[in-house]
């Protein structure tokens, strides 16, 4: 078994940065190396302002930078001088070509493979950290064996997916529910490459909460625990709609169920729906394996779960529309929160995008206010529609004149708001639609707002402009 001194991870970026973060400081013995293509990004992990906001992440990068944690362009000589190879690149949902809109893009995975297998003169563990379709260790051992010119190199590939929460990234990594690690542990090889890996996460990680299994039951779980994550999500969310047509209370019904112990009250927070790079990409391609393999029905039933969440978007939208009197054509509607949750600067499939352009469509002017988010990513992410944009530094300016807000973000901060300032600054009738259900909305109502809060009982206001 190869106690490891040296390891590199390839893909610099909310998985890699963090994650290898961890094992240096967890880890004093191993050199890390954190490689990336990205010029700019590995600059930005060598300077003050890392690319990415995680809490606790700094400080960690602080302590360990340039003692065993490096950051560097240098992918070919960190791979050269790694015993075991960790591969944290992105594997985005294809966009064109055959399975596009469902299937994950493993470019960027076969390039990491490809480069590997050209340098490397010695043996290596590859770990797969990204998520990837079951069974890709296969393909990848291919690519790996095939381009590798040295001869007599072995490749070990072990798939190790990442459970960590962003926003909460370093403390699931300092004390995880469970690492996994997938390898050939039929042969004595594979046994050996699982071990090394096992003995990495020992150094603080206890042994009842690190796991073997297979390969492809490793890269399959990681799939499955995603879709199962947003199935619970999709589900409360459906219960919101019913909630609103019946005068229950989604929150009254989440808890009762969350007592139920087979059910558990974690994840069961209705919203505007689930965001981030994460949800919609894999239980996407979980579908379209399940398609792929002749499983109709299993893949229907996970689409499903996305089509859940798009309905949820719409219906929020078609909310703000209908109570604000059918038209919010020029007026100024505030979005206070732009992440796809609080403590991340991550807005990938954030909600308030397409809620964002749901509103646009409709003529709304939008005034967006994150506390983490960038002016450049909301104009990425928004594309042609920020002609209707407005971003601003401070919340209240945000919601100067504005007709309604929107809380798309749970982000602490609106919570402790000044909503009575907030309501004086505001054009009357002031609306407030709560997405995530953060608000306290009897105060708001006795301030003078008029709430909509997803899952609750409709006030009559809203019921008689929406007629029905
Ligand atoms: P990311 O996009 O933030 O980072 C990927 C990085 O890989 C980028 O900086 C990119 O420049 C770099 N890269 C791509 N090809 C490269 C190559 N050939 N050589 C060197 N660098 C290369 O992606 P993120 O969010 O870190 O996700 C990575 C993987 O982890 C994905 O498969 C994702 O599904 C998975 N994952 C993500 C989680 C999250 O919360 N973001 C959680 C658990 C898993």
């Amino acid at each position: 078994v190869v106690k490891v001194t040296s390891i590199c991870c390839i893909g610099a970026g909310y998985v890699g940065g963090p994650t290898m973060a961890m094992i240096a400081l967890k880890c004093p013995h191993i050199k890390v190396t954190v490689v990336d293509i990205s010029q700019p990004r590995i600059d930005a992990w060598n300077s003050d302002e890392l690319p990415i906001y995680e809490p606790g992440l700094d400080e960690i990068v602080k302590q360990c930078r340039g003692k065993n944690l490096f950051f560097t362009t240098d992918v070919e000589g960190a791979i050269a001088e790694s015993e075991m190879i960790f591969v944290s690149v992105n594997t985005p949902t294809k966009k064109t070509g055959l399975g596009k809109g469902k299937a994950a893009d493993l470019t960027y995975w076969e390039s990491a493979a490809r480069t590997i297998a050209a340098v490397s003169k010695t043996n290596k563990i590859i770990v797969e950290k990204s998520t990837v379709p079951v069974r890709t260790a296969e393909a990848i051992e291919k690519v790996l064996q095939r381009n590798c010119n040295t001869s007599g190199v072995r490749f070990d590939i072990l798939s190790n997916p990442e459970f960590l929460a962003e926003g909460t990234a370093m403390d699931d990594l300092t004390a995880p529910d469970r690492v996994l690690i997938g390898g050939k542990i039929e042969g004595q090889e594979g046994t050996d490459a699982v071990a090394s890996l096992v003995e990495v996460y020992a150094n603080w990680v206890p042994q009842e909460r690190i796991i073997t299994a297979n390969l492809w039951s490793a890269e399959l779980s990681k799939l499955a625990a995603n879709a199962f994550l947003a199935q619970r999500i999709s589900s409360i969310n459906s219960m919101s709609a019913l909630c609103e047509a019946t005068g229950a209370d989604v929150s009254q019904v989440a808890y009762a169920l969350g007592k139920d112990s087979r059910i558990g009250p974690k994840f069961l927070n209705a919203s505007v729906g689930f965001g981030g790079s994460c949800f919609q990409k894999d239980i996407l391609n979980l579908a379209y394996i399940c398609e792929c393999h002749g499983l109709t029905e299993v893949a229907d039933y996970w689409y499903s779960v996305v089509g859940m969440n798009d309905y949820q978007k719409n219906r929020f939208v078609k909310r703000v529309v209908s109570a604000m009197f059918n038209t919010i054509r020029n007026k100024k509607i505030c979005m206070l929160g732009f992440a796809f949750k609080k403590d991340t600067g991550d807005t990938r499939e954030a909600p308030a995008i397409d809620v964002g352009n749901g509103l646009i469509e409709d003529g709304a002017r939008l005034a967006i206010y994150d506390p983490k988010v960038s002016d450049a990513q909301i104009a990425m992410d928004m594309g042609a529609g920020m002609s209707n944009i407005t971003t601003y530094k401070s919340h209240i300016e945000a919601l100067r004149d504005a007709h309604a807000v929107c809380v798309m973000t749970e982000w602490d901060e609106f919570k402790s708001y000044d909503w009575g300032e907030i309501y004086g600054v505001m054009q009357k009738p002031a609306f407030v639609f709560d997405g995530r259900l953060i608000l306290d909305h009897d105060k708001l109502r006795e301030i003078g707002f008029i709430v909509y809060a997803l899952g609750k009982p409709i006030e009559p206001f809203l019921r008689s402009a929406e007629g029905n």
